[in-house]
């Protein structure tokens, strides 16, 4: 693997699965792989989880960890030609030469800005790097896309999965603040690359990306797209198609024990408790929130093993 920007750098998912699950029995077996090699991980946004099994990940195969958070740092300048006397103090493609100086592998964090779609999808700031840096590039969650959290999703379902083909469902929920589709579209590329069930169900007016969604079914009716569910995957997203907008935050999405039935809960986090998912939910032995947030390590491990093999 050169760079893992998007789910499809994955020559073989189910090798790369089972390879992060064997990481996971053993997560020391290659400790000199990352020997004397560095991976430096820029923010310009918060993370926990990201940040934190990232490094693990990258220590666990001997690698050294610097971590930016990019808004201590000049503010960066990304359109080409700009003239810069205004705010911004250095270009991308300085800053991505220099930091690729101290860097074998560059992780970036960079979220969308949710008012101007066409931007946003442009994925400016993960491509400006991918573009001017020397080094592989890792998507650490961009504007559209968080494939190293689809990977962990996709290896807990591996994991947990009783069925060969299991029913699993998407099931947006409500949110008082505008959040992106990134992890929501991610998760419907990784389920559509596996053995796997997906229905989606969200209030009308959140349809995702239909360039991701494809031929996965959408049912609009909650209640029916969670019959026989085996996971279900709650998360919010605001409107792709009124770009960035809140339409409603309907109280009656909120994922319950009763409407989970017997299906295992799925969630990135973080979430807001009571207002996403109730308690009883997140506190059941049906939640696997935990198992999921474990496996960021594994699948952060297996992207830079494989990125480190192929320096
Ligand atoms: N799921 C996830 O990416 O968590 P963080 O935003 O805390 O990194």
């Amino acid at each position: 693997m050169r760079n893992y920007t998007k789910i499809k750098d994955i020559q073989n998912l189910s090798e790369t699965i089972k390879e992060a699950i064997l990481l996971k029995m053993n997560p020391f077996e290659f400790s000199e792989l990352g020997k004397n090699k560095t991976l430096v991980m820029l923010f310009f946004n918060s993370s926990l989880r990201t940040r934190l099994s990232t490094e693990k990940a990258a220590k666990n195969l001997g690698m050294n960890v610097t971590i930016l958070n990019v808004n201590d740092a000049w503010n960066l300048e990304f359109e080409d030609g700009a003239i810069m006397n205004m705010d911004k103090s250095e270009h991308v493609k300085d800053a991505a030469q220099v930091i690729s100086q101290y860097a074998d592998i560059i992780a970036v964090r960079a979220f969308p800005s949710l008012t101007d779609k066409a931007k946003d999808e442009s994925e400016l700031i993960l491509n400006s790097f991918k573009k001017h840096a020397t080094v592989p590039i890792i998507n650490m969650e961009s504007a559209t896309a968080h494939p190293l959290q689809a990977l962990a999703d996709a290896i807990t379902i591996t994991e947990l999965t009783e069925k060969a083909k299991p029913k699993v469902v998407l099931s947006w929920a409500p949110h008082p603040k505008a959040l992106p589709q990134a992890v929501a579209n991610s998760f419907v590329e990784m389920m559509q690359a596996m053995e796997i069930d997906l229905t989606i169900t969200h209030p009308e007016g959140y349809e995702l990306n239909d360039e991701i969604t494809k031929d996965t079914p959408i049912n609009y009716n909650q209640e029916e797209a969670l019959k026989e569910a085996d996971f279900v995957y709650v998360k919010n997203w605001s409107s792709y198609k009124d770009y960035g907008k809140v339409l409603h935050q309907d109280k009656n999405w909120m994922m319950t024990k009763a409407k989970l039935g017997h299906a295992k809960f799925m969630h990135c986090l973080p979430l807001r408790r009571n207002v996403v998912v109730e308690d009883a939910v997140l506190d059941s032995d049906q939640s696997v929130v935990i198992k999921q947030a474990n496996n960021r390590t594994y699948a952060a491990q297996v992207v830079l093993k494989q990125i480190l093999e192929n320096l």
